[in-house]
């Protein structure tokens, strides 16, 4: 899937996510400002998309002013940075995007403001096919991976949560990216899609994507997925992730944590796909990762329409943590492997 994120003649323009599956739209963002409320409303997600896109708003930011010099150029793009950070919290390829470009911006401070706009633009480019190429190997090594549960035998079904696909990659998936390169290799059955309340990712993203390729699934609501897995018909769990603490604890889209802990009763493997960009060595475990809490409205609306009486009180993180504990291997760009110290 091409055109999901867009970069062309000072505009970058993104695929609106949130008219999915029966729109396909698109937002032209001319600036950093609305660059940071396409992230914060989700007309992007998706913790690598979302660092994309961070990285793309970042340029438009230094394009925005004429700037006399490094050093006023330099004090505007702190602000720029800041605005974009502070967009989503969760997932830390944002801050890992943004930090890539504050270098870029203070490598040559002697250039001239125009040629340090120019590194900024191939720093932002290059950021986007590093992570589609990223992708590309994490789906062949979750594919392999894949091949040792089939054992030769009978292809897979496999379960999956929320979306980490092209959509939440800018292309080809972690997650959906596997499970696309395992069903390359016949070796996937069917998926099975969580819906993923209360932004229904799964059953708007996943659907679509998986219905694109051709590859079989079925949509199963999130209190389902324990269900299945005692019935012996889920054979492995593949997931994306926001954050990857020190310790191995993920962060993942709300309800990821449950559909781990049902794995581990049912003896079904329960893989985290991302890249190493998706790894915060910096955060010591999934306790220090700051959780997402997005309106009540999410919760509360179902097609415009309130489902709860008056007065319902409700809460709505965005995420959760899943302990290592349950993970059976990251899968990553750099092979699979069952410690973060080992991408260190
Ligand atoms: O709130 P979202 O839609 O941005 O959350 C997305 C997820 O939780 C994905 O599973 C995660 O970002 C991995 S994407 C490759």
């Amino acid at each position: 899937m091409d055109n999901i994120i867009n970069f062309k003649g000072l505009k970058l323009v993104l695929l609106d996510q949130r008219k999915l599956p029966f729109k396909i739209a698109y937002k032209e963002l001319k600036d950093s400002s609305q660059t940071a409320e396409a992230i914060k409303k989700m007309v992007v997600r998706g913790a690598p998309a979302i660092g994309i896109t961070a990285a793309y708003g970042y340029y438009l930011g230094s394009m925005e002013k004429e700037f006399k010099d490094f050093k006023s150029l330099k004090i505007y793009m702190e602000r720029v940075g800041e605005k974009l950070l502070s967009s989503r919290p969760t997932a830390v390829n944002l801050k890992w995007a943004l930090n890539l470009m504050g270098k870029t911006l203070k490598e040559n401070p002697g250039l001239p403001v125009d040629k340090i706009r120019d590194n900024l633009l191939e720093r932002a480019e290059y950021i986007k096919e590093s992570e589609l190429a990223a992708n590309k190997k994490i789906g062949e090594y979750g594919a392999s991976e894949f091949e040792k549960i089939s054992a030769g035998k009978n292809k897979l079904k496999v379960l999956t949560h929320c979306n980490a696909g092209a959509l939440a990659t800018g292309g080809w998936g972690t997650a959906l990216g596997v499970i696309r390169s395992a069903f390359n290799r016949g070796l996937v059955k069917e998926v099975y899609a969580d819906e993923t309340r209360p932004r229904m990712q799964g059953a708007k993203l996943t659907c679509f994507e998986l219905k694109e390729e051709g590859i079989p699934y079925k949509l199963i609501t999130d209190g389902m997925a324990g269900y299945f897995m005692s019935r012996g018909e889920i054979d492995t769990v593949v997931v994306g992730a926001d954050r990857i603490a020190l310790n191995g604890d993920v962060a993942n889209k709300i309800g990821t944590s449950m559909v781990a802990i049902a794995a581990d009763y049912y003896n079904v493997p329960f893989y985290v796909a991302a890249p190493v960009s998706t790894f915060d060595f910096n955060c010591p475990t999934g306790g220090d990762i700051v959780i997402e809490e997005r309106s009540h409205e999410e919760v509360l609306v179902i097609n415009k329409k309130k489902i709860s009486p008056e007065g319902t009180k409700t809460s709505n993180p965005a995420f959760d943590i899943t302990k290592k504990s349950l993970i059976k291997g990251y899968i990553t760009e750099k092979g699979v492997v069952k410690s973060t110290y080992e991408l260190q």
